[in-house]
């Protein structure tokens, strides 16, 4: 992964610097977050300060809105979508993944729906698609939530319409690596004009006038009118809002958004074309992808030949990560131990895999084909034991 804040990028940010008096969330918040719901094609984003943040807000206004149950997630995902459903008071309900895009099992989510059921929070895990009909005409039939993590897969689309646009609520990141960056950052999406602004309030302190909507914010402060308009905490809130400057960096950044996808996919597409399958895994389903990193899952089982995977890569300066998104099964992560006390992980066989045998390493769109070649050539070289 290379830094994606360009000399650019600094130039405007500077300006801006030079030329503002106000850092904190204001107008550029608002023009970034009017922009992204146009690049995503939803009516309403908030703009937080991250990923973790969009997602604990989006579960914390589910739990304000429709009441607590179960949420069905992914072993495969980064710890925050997990932490944000159990420090909601919902009961994570996990099902396996599939290899070939590294998201839930759509049977296997089906099977797992019951009464309690509140939502599906779908991780589309490192650039892949993760939907398909069949769940999004069981779900709309039984009126259960579609919740979207797209912080891996900015731009990816299913049925040509953007991920993160088909969901009650989306989530997305903006950290370093991410296929664009404001440092730290993150957005909530929605077409939902209620969550919007109960999204608002929560991310600023859960007070009233952060809402936007005046006549409820009239009628409110007439209720409560023993307190100062200005303070009327509606909800147990936080801060998590982000900034002007972050903002810039976001408005800056969303322009070159899709032509740098773009860059990335025409990457993939090599390095996978490039890739020995004999050792690697290659069968993934790249319709509609959007991939800011490569995934390499090998074939073999065998510790020893991971060591060995593992030794070359570092002695070539291949940056990599095991166990993928959020370092493989999150069930075996001890913040979970009194949560999955009777999960067999065998039942989990695809998690399991991308847990011992599953990595990735960067896919920027600053890398070229002669460097690609580069680095399947020491992939495919490492010798088998
Ligand atoms: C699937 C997923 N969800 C949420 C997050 C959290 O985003 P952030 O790092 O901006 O908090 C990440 C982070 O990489 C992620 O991969």
């Amino acid at each position: 992964m290379f830094n994606n804040i360009t000399e650019n990028d600094k130039k405007i940010l500077s300006k801006f610097i030079l030329n503002s008096d106000i850092f904190t969330q204001s107008t550029k918040v608002k023009q970034f977050e009017k922009l992204w719901s146009e690049w995503l094609g939803v009516k309403y984003s908030v703009f937080v300060n991250s990923g973790s943040s969009a997602n604990y807000l989006t579960l914390a206004a589910i739990k304000i809105l429709y009441g607590k149950g179960e949420v069905i997630v992914p072993p495969l995902t980064w710890n925050s979508d997990i932490v944000s459903v159990i420090k909601n008071g919902f009961k994570p309900v996990f099902v396996d993944i599939n290899l070939n895009n590294l998201s839930m099992n759509v049977d296997q989510v089906l099977k797992n729906i019951n009464k309690k059921t509140k939502a599906v929070f779908i991780t589309h895990a490192q650039g892949f698609n993760g939907l398909n009909e069949k769940l999004l005409k069981a779900l709309n039939k039984k009126k259960i939530i579609l919740i979207e993590d797209v912080c891996e897969s900015h731009g990816a689309t299913f049925k040509n319409k953007k991920l993160g646009s088909f969901g009650k609520i989306s989530n997305f990141s903006f950290y370093y690596a991410h296929h664009m960056s404001t440092i730290e950052g993150g957005m909530v999406c929605t077409n939902d004009k209620k969550i919007y602004e109960l999204v608002k309030m929560l991310r600023g302190h859960g007070l009233l006038r952060e809402s936007g909507n005046i006549k409820m914010e009239n009628k409110l402060k007439k209720k409560y009118n023993k307190l100062s308009p200005n303070f009327i905490f509606m909800h147990a809130g936080h801060n998590m809002r982000s900034n002007e400057l972050q903002a810039v960096l976001g408005i800056n950044q969303l322009k070159r958004l899709d032509v740098n996808n773009k860059k990335r996919v025409t990457n993939f597409d090599i390095f996978l074309s490039l890739l020995d399958k004999n050792k690697y895994y290659i069968d993934y389903d790249i319709k509609g992808n959007s991939n800011y990193a490569f995934p390499l899952i090998l074939k073999t089982n065998s510790i020893k030949q991971r060591d060995l995977f593992e030794r070359a890569l570092t002695k070539d300066g291949i940056e990599f990560r095991r166990g993928n998104a959020g370092g493989g099964n999150q069930m075996r992560q001890p913040y979970l131990k009194n949560f999955v006390k009777r999960i067999s992980f065998s039942k989990f066989p695809n998690v399991e895999k991308i847990h011992n045998f599953g990595y990735y390493i960067g896919n920027s769109p600053y890398l070229n084909k002669k460097k690609i070649i580069e680095i399947v050539r020491i992939l495919n070289n490492i010798k088998c034991i």
